[in-house]
């Protein structure tokens, strides 16, 4: 029986636009996955999609649509995008499939009835964007640990998880596995910074949102997004179903793969829920870095200033082939840090590494061997003291890629793929087939024999991460693909006397300058409109001419944007909370079809402060926020050009 190898993503938040950021999991659990396929294991692949909780609610409402109807076009965006990559999930889980919603509630009541969760009531913090509980002692200046926004206060009775009654229990947990958290910096994050301080109990359901999994005993409640989403990797295997085969063969996970920032939900809650559970424990929880962008990670509400760079994973997918992304994504970020994206980065990897060595090795060596024998791989015959490198290194790929996996440091197993291409490509410069054409040409049947061969073992070796241009190559060079490591990753293995094609250029020389433009160039088109013109700004009526000091009347200041939320039952309003003149004021301002609660967070805006106060919707709005309007309706805020925080005068 094959050894069974259940792998992990989080589950995606469907609440905006997709960027690059969440293919990285996912392409690095792919090249995982595949690995492990052609290593022989029976994998089982799992990814999907987090549909329930406020945040979504309310990205709803502002759409006005239903919370489902709403998640459904995101989710079908998702797979679409992850399909364009090759992903090879053996499964998509969402939240919202009946059969996961149904185990949720066992799981909640089974908690419930062994006394690991209790009914109390709960004081405390909440942050929405992060739908996280927080006690005073675990803010950070006041504000989220997480994400530094401002948190809301909070009070309601809830049901609570005795995830106090755990800490000793995780302590020896991480201290009897040493590889359960990865990287061990994180660990030392989890002891210090949550462990030891000691553990509260989590509030594990809400009265207030009703986007989710009803407790089952007591409906007014809704199961805590985060107990209903870690849930997944159960539910998915059918957990308690009557049918739990996949449950039987694949629990526990090999390895889940998390962002760096829920490495706490994914090793403190996520171990003692399974612990409560009685259940086995995953292996390994990977902590991975961020693709960052301009040094900001790359995020749902960033991506509305981005201009210049490209971060659409479908565009780019189209445009550079899956290969191409694939490899960015796998190659640019360090082992459990972050990596960072710009155009020019991803242009030049496409051509050093893609282009120049694999791309430049493979038509090279097809080329010699249509010259000098046809078309046709030679056998080897005549071999000396300088093949003997290139032979080991052949040998040993296998092992190599295999040892740097099993430590999950992608980035190094493909250096290891390349190592042995530039080996190659070095190797033709030091035996030169060209002269050798001329003197001995059994010898150079031997190199053009070792070319081949080297060629054949790295394509193998790449094919957990590029998803065409290794079976193109294979079939180019006449070779079988493969669908399993063993008996072909050894020196020798290499079909002779075969047909060699050059086919076509797999990767073409991109021109960094021309393409940077263009990628620009498209930038702006999709850019908001309001930004690219101000369509005809003569059409708009002259108002009555004021002096000075009329216009001196008016106070305008800047104000930073601390807190933001949607107006209940409205779709327009915005109720902001900022920091100006005076301290904190709330003002409410019609935008919300403009921009999201959680993409105004954090921006510098300007306000006229000294507008009478109005009430909106019951809300006292404390002056206005300055936009500009395009011939469109299209709203767009003002702000200052440089980075100011509130409370400066704008005159
Ligand atoms: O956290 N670079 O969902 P999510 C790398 N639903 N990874 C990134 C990234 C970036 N720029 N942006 C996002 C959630 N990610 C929960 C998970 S699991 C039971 C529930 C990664 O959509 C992020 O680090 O906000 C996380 O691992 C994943 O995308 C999902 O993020």
């Amino acid at each position: 029986m094959k050894d069974t190898f259940y792998i992990t993503t989080p589950i995606y938040y469907p609440s905006g636009k997709w960027h690059l950021g969440h293919c990285y999991t996912t392409v690095s659990c792919d090249a995982l996955a595949r690995f492990n396929r052609l290593d022989g294991k029976d994998v089982f692949f799992l990814t999907g999609t987090d549909e329930h909780g406020q945040k979504i609610a309310d990205r709803a409402e502002e759409a006005g649509v239903t919370p489902k109807a709403f998640v459904d076009v995101l989710v079908g965006e998702l797979k679409d995008i992850f399909a364009k990559l090759d992903v090879s999930n053996d499964k998509f889980i969402r939240t919202t499939d009946q059969i996961h919603e149904e185990v949720v509630q066992k799981i909640f009541t089974k908690l419930y009835e062994k006394g690991d969760i209790y009914k109390s009531s709960y004081e405390g913090k909440y942050c929405t964007p992060c739908e996280s509980f927080w006690t005073e002692t675990q803010l950070v200046d006041g504000k989220c640990p997480d994400c530094g926004r401002e948190v809301k206060s909070h009070s309601e009775e809830s049901y609570f998880f005795r995830l106090s009654n755990y800490a000793d229990r995780l302590l020896a947990l991480y201290e009897e596995n040493p590889e359960f958290i990865q990287p061990k910096s994180r660990q030392n994050e989890m002891v210090n910074n949550f462990i030891k301080p000691g553990l509260a109990d989590l509030c594990v359901s809400r009265t207030s949102v009703k986007w989710g999994v009803q407790v089952p005993f007591d409906t007014n409640h809704s199961v805590y997004v985060w107990i209903d989403a870690l849930s997944n990797y159960l539910t998915a295997l059918g957990y308690t179903t009557s049918d739990d085969t996949l449950y039987k063969k694949y629990w526990p996970a090999q390895i889940q793969m998390v962002g760096k920032e829920i490495v706490r939900f994914h090793t403190i809650i996520w171990p003692a829920i399974l612990m409560a559970l009685e259940l086995p424990l995953p292996k390994r929880v990977f902590g991975h870095g961020w693709l960052l962008i301009g040094g900001d990670k790359l995020s749902k509400s960033k991506l509305a200033n981005v201009r210049t760079e490209i971060v659409d994973p479908a565009y780019l997918t189209n445009r550079y082939g899956s290969d191409a992304i694939r490899y960015f994504l796998l190659r640019e970020v360090p082992f459990g840090s972050d990596g960072i994206y710009t155009n020019e980065a991803l242009l030049l990897r496409i051509n050093s590494d893609l282009c120049n060595d694999l791309g430049n090795l493979a038509s090279r060596s097809a080329s010699m061997i249509e010259k000098y024998f046809d078309g046709i791989i030679p056998n080897s015959g005549k071999v000396e003291e300088i093949d003997k490198e290139i032979i080991a290194m052949g040998n040993e790929l296998y092992g190599k890629v295999k040892a740097n996996l099993d430590k999950l440091l992608i980035p190094q197993a493909i250096q290891d793929c390349f190592g042995l291409i530039s080996r190659a490509n070095k190797y033709i410069d030091e035996t030169m087939p060209w002269k050798l054409a001329k003197e001995d040409t059994e010898r150079l049947a031997t190199v053009m024999y070792n070319l081949a061969e080297t060629i054949r073992l790295a394509t193998i070796m790449l094919k957990p991460f590029l998803t065409n241009s290794p079976a193109i190559i294979l079939a180019n060079f006449g070779q079988d693909d493969i669908d399993c490591f063993s008996g072909n990753v050894t020196f020798g293995g290499l079909k002779t006397g075969v047909k060699v094609t050059k086919g076509e250029l797999l990767f073409p020389r991109i021109d960094v300058a021309k393409e940077l433009e263009a990628l620009e160039e498209y930038a702006k088109s999709i850019a908001p409109k309001a930004v690219e013109t101000v369509t005809d700004a003569k059409e708009l009526e002259s108002k009555e001419e004021i002096d000075i000091d009329t216009f001196g009347k008016i106070q305008l200041v800047t104000a930073k944007v601390l807190a933001c939320e949607v107006v209940p039952k409205s779709d327009k309003l915005l109720k902001l909370t900022v920091q100006t003149i005076g301290g904190e004021r709330t003002v409410v301002s019609g935008i919300a079809k403009h921009y999201s609660a959680e993409e105004i967070i954090g921006k510098t805006v300007v306000v006229v402060a000294n507008l009478k106060k109005v009430k909106l919707r019951g809300i006292e709005s404390e002056g206005m926020i300055l936009c500009a309007e395009d011939a469109e309706g299209n709203l767009v805020l003002v702000t200052p050009e440089k980075a100011m925080t509130g409370g400066f005068e704008v005159r």
